[in-house]
This record gives structure tokens, sequence and C-alpha cells, in this order.
């Protein structure tokens, strides 16, 4: 068989579409959003004027926001069919298992395919957008036998997650603070999850499906996961004095650190120099405690280490320990990543459908050909 090009594992350096939405430079730590810098937007958009960007194209106007706020507030709640499927889930289960599931379950109210229909598809992003965040929180309580706290009009996007999932109206610096990490976990050119939904979204499949194949895909600790194991690390850890120690037995036994390293990347992640600030301002406002300092610790280890290697913090190394400033439990961490990278697979599934072609790659084969059938009486 005559190979167009050579086997790649985990498909490295392989480019398998074109696309203007996000670049990497993971030389010189560059991450762009339709060519914008993200510390720009970090700085200066809201994360659904970033999804706007990505998904459209460009920045909204004032009154191309408002609307899109507006239809977002409109579609927020969560479905009680849904409310109540969620009801009879194990308390003890991932909450990825269940935003995988209720994504999966929204295709059950709206899976018309009319993805030649531009209303078809906003409706699909305002809802996909409008609900993540609610179904998140929605389980979070439900899991504890209570009801879902209904979102506010009053609230923002990122204000409206706090306060469903707290209860209580977070402060404007809380509020901004998810905003930006939401803008920073956006979108992230050919990642793992937002590959697998661009492989489901080449079947030409309803958009609800694509966000839980890739809601699936996040979920593992090599990706979206990493963060809540950043945090049992340094809860484990316990103490600035214990970080060598416990790196160095990591590093003996060749485990890959969690929120270190990265495909791309081989300098410090721009994202995790964002994050680290906002963990340090969070934690100046709202009081100090030593897991920032054992996170500082565990970078100064392992970049001594294998900082020769390109291996810095990435996205995940931070984000932790903001979202444990805002009163996020560890295991609500990789949940509010999807939320997040919705607005990223949506997205790299609307960009695709203009040059749709279904993802149907090849193999190298290394197994036997035309062997003997052994029956079973004879099989030992
Ligand atoms: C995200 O792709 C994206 O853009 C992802 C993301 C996004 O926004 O979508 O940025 C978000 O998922 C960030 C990554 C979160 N994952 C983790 O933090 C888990 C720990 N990281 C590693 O598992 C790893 O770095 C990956 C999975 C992120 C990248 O894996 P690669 O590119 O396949 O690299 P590799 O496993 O082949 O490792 C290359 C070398 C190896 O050394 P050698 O065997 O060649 O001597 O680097 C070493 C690895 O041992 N290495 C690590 C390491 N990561 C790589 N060694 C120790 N600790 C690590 N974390």
């Amino acid at each position: 068989t005559t190979l167009a090009c050579e086997y790649r594992p985990g498909l490295e350096g392989v480019p398998v579409t074109q696309s203007s939405i996000s670049f990497v430079d993971g030389q010189r730590g560059i991450l762009e959003y339709r060519g914008i810098p993200i510390e720009k937007l970090a700085a200066k958009s809201s994360f659904l004027e970033v999804a706007y960007l990505l998904i459209w194209g460009v920045l909204p106007t004032a009154s191309e926001l408002q609307a899109f706020e507006h239809e977002i507030t409109y579609h927020r709640r969560v479905k009680y069919r849904i409310r109540d499927m969620m009801k009879c889930f194990p308390e003890s289960g991932h909450p990825m298992d269940a935003l995988q599931a209720s994504a999966a379950a929204l295709g059950l109210f709206y899976s018309r395919r009319a993805l030649d229909d531009p209303a078809y598809i906003r409706a699909a992003v305002v809802r996909l957008l409008a609900k993540i965040p609610t179904m998140v929180a929605a389980f979070q309580h439900i899991r504890k036998g209570n009801d879902p706290v209904q979102p506010r009009d009053d609230q923002n996007y990122a204000a409206n997650f706090l306060y469903m999932l707290r209860e209580r109206v977070p402060h404007s610096l809380e509020a901004r603070a998810l905003d930006v990490c939401l803008t920073l976990h956006a979108e992230h050119t050919i990642n793992a999850s937002t590959f697998a939904a661009m492989v489901t979204a080449s079947t030409l499949t309803d958009p609800y499906g694509v966000v839980a194949s890739a809601v699936g895909t996040l979920a593992g600790p090599l990706h979206g996961g990493a963060n809540e194991d950043v945090m049992q690390m340094i809860e484990q850890i316990g103490a600035v004095a214990q970080v060598e120690p416990y790196v160095e037995k990591l590093l003996e036994q060749k485990a890959r650190i969690p929120g270190f390293g990265h495909r791309v990347y081989k300098v410090k992640d721009p994202r995790a120099t964002i994050l680290q600030d906002l963990a340090k301002e969070l934690f100046a406002e709202f009081g100090a405690d030593d897991y920032y300092d054992i996170a500082v610790e565990i970078e100064r280890v392992v970049v001594r280490h294998l900082g020769h290697k390109g291996i810095y913090p990435n996205v995940d190394f931070y984000s932790g320990l903001v979202y444990r400033k805002l009163g996020v439990p560890n295991d609500l961490f990789t949940p509010v990543f999807a939320i997040a990278r919705v607005a990223g697979w949506l997205a790299h599934w609307k960009e695709q459908l203009n040059h749709n072609r279904i993802f149907r790659p090849t193999q190298i084969y290394i197994g036997g050909h035309d062997l003997a059938y052994t029956d079973i009486e004879e099989r030992v």
C-alpha cells in the first residue's frame, strides 16, 4: 500500500483542517483568537463577547452583544425532564459524566438537523451556551438531594454560574475572575476534544451529539481532567517544604505531572501566566493560603528538572487555584473548562460545515492475513 504520509502517533504535527479561529505559537507562547492576542481579550472582553467572536468571526457591536446576551438569558433554564433525568443519576457519579449525558439529552428535544440554516445554527449555539452552565450547577444540587437554583435575570453569564452554584450573588471581582477563566479556556486550535467534536461533526450529526463527544474527550486526565488532578496534588503535598521530595518521587516514577507539559507549548502556557496573576489577585482580596506558594514551588522544582525538555506549566496548572478561591468544588473544575470550551467546539463545528468532508483516516496494518479458522471445540 502506498501511504500518502508516514504514521504520526497522536497525529502529532499533522494538519487536519484549515482554520481561522485561533492560532498558537508554541515556541513563543502566543495564543490569538481570530487574530486577536488572548491577553487583550482577557483584559477587555466578556466571555460571551469572545464566544461570539470565535463562532461568528467578528467582535459583536454593542447591540449585537446585547441581543446575544438576551437570547442566552432567555434559554438558560434547564429542562425539567433533564432535571428529572439527573435525579436518577448516582450521587457519586462524576459531574463530567452527568454533563455528557445531559448535553446528549438536549438533542432529544432539538435533534432536527437543518445544518444549512443559519437560524438553526444560531439556536443551537444559544441553547448549548445557555444551558450547559445551568446543567452543571443543577447536578451539583441534585446529587445532594436538593432542587437546582434557578438563574437570575439580573446576573451576567459568569455571575449566574457562581450564583446557581453557591446560592449567593458573587462579589464583582469573583464574577470577573470566572469570566476571564472562561475566556482563557474557550478555544485552543485542534486539541483532543475539539478534534473529537470535528470528527463527530463531519458525519453531519446534530450539534448536541458533537458537544457530547467533546465533553467525553475533555474529561480525560491528559486533557481537561488535569486541573482536578493538580488540586489533588497540591492538597496531597500540603506544605511548601514537602514539594521537592514529592515531585522528585513522581519524576523517579516517570509519572506525568498534572498541569505540566503540552503537545504544542514548549514554554510556559500564556494562559497559565494570566491565571497565576488572577490567583494572586484573588488571594490578595479574599485571603491567601499556602496553596499558591505550594503551586509556585511545584513550578520551580518541575521546571528545574524538565524545563530543558520544554515542559512548563499549562493552562490546567493554576486554574484550579482560581476555581477553588471562587468556591468551585474540585470535581467541577473540568465541567467549568467544558462550559468555556463549548464556544470553541461550536466555532469549529460551524466553520467545518463550510468545507465538510467526513474524517476517515487510514492505518498501517500489522496483523496477519488469510489465517486458519479454529473450531471452538479445538480451541485451548
Ligand atoms: C490541556 O492540546 C491542547 O491544546 C490542550 C489544552 C487545551 O487548551 O485544549 O491546552 C488543555 O489539555 C492541557 C494539558 C493538560 N494535561 C496535563 O497536564 C497532563 C500532564 N501532561 C502530559 O500528559 C502531556 O504533557 C500532554 C498529554 C499534555 C502532552 O503529551 P504529548 O505531547 O503526547 O507528550 P508526551 O507524553 O509524548 O511526552 C513527551 C516527553 C516524554 O518524555 P520522554 O519519554 O520523551 O523522555 O515529555 C515528558 C514525557 O515523559 N512529559 C512529561 C510531562 N509531559 C510530558 N513528564 C513529566 N510530566 C509531564 N506532565
